[in-house]
């Protein structure tokens, strides 16, 4: 396992149309699990392959809310929403957009088509805290962040501020 670095806004990966993923193989097992490895270092709860620089439809989570829980990490392959009712407010933030939160309008109940590292096809059904994270990542494998749900002058604060960090610290 590898420990990746998260790319962050304004990072061009970030906004690219991803490539589904159609071979099930060794090395498809060693991304999942370098992004299991990256995301629990960030901490972080949902990471897009995109996010380590990969533009591929691969995302991994894990809602787990119980600390002492067992982990439910799940990685799903070429994700997609399918079903999708209801409203919902909640707080987010992302690893790619550092030093924001905010809250963003979601639905509340979806159901989601994806594939598991054998390619075999599931239906997954979430709702709340879950389905939120599932949006959220699924937004990602699509050139889509939290931002872009957000006021446009949230937006612009936001993107003064990114401007301002980065004429600070020169790349
Ligand atoms: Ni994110």
């Amino acid at each position: 396992m590898t420990l990746r670095k998260i790319l962050e806004y304004p990072a061009p990966v970030l906004r690219q149309e991803t490539r589904r993923i159609t071979a099930f193989n060794e090395e498809l097992k060693k991304l999942v699990e370098d992004m299991a490895e990256t995301m629990y270092a960030a901490p972080g709860i949902g990471l897009a392959a995109p996010q380590i620089g990969e533009s591929l439809k691969l995302i991994v989570i894990d809602t787990t809310s119980d600390k002492e829980g067992a982990r439910e990490f799940m990685a799903m392959i070429n994700p997609e929403i399918i079903e999708k009712e209801g409203k919902q407010l909640d707080e987010e933030g992302c690893l790619s957009v550092p030093d924001l939160t905010s809250k963003v309008k979601r639905f509340k109940k979806i159901t989601v088509a994806y594939q598991d590292l054998a390619g075999n096809s599931h239906l997954m059904a979430a709702e709340d805290r879950p389905a939120v994270v599932l949006q959220h990542e699924i937004d990602h494998i699509n050139g889509i962040l939290f931002l872009d749900h957000l006021s446009a002058l949230k937006r612009a604060l936001y993107k003064k501020k990114v401007k301002k960090w980065q004429q600070e610290e020169p790349a």
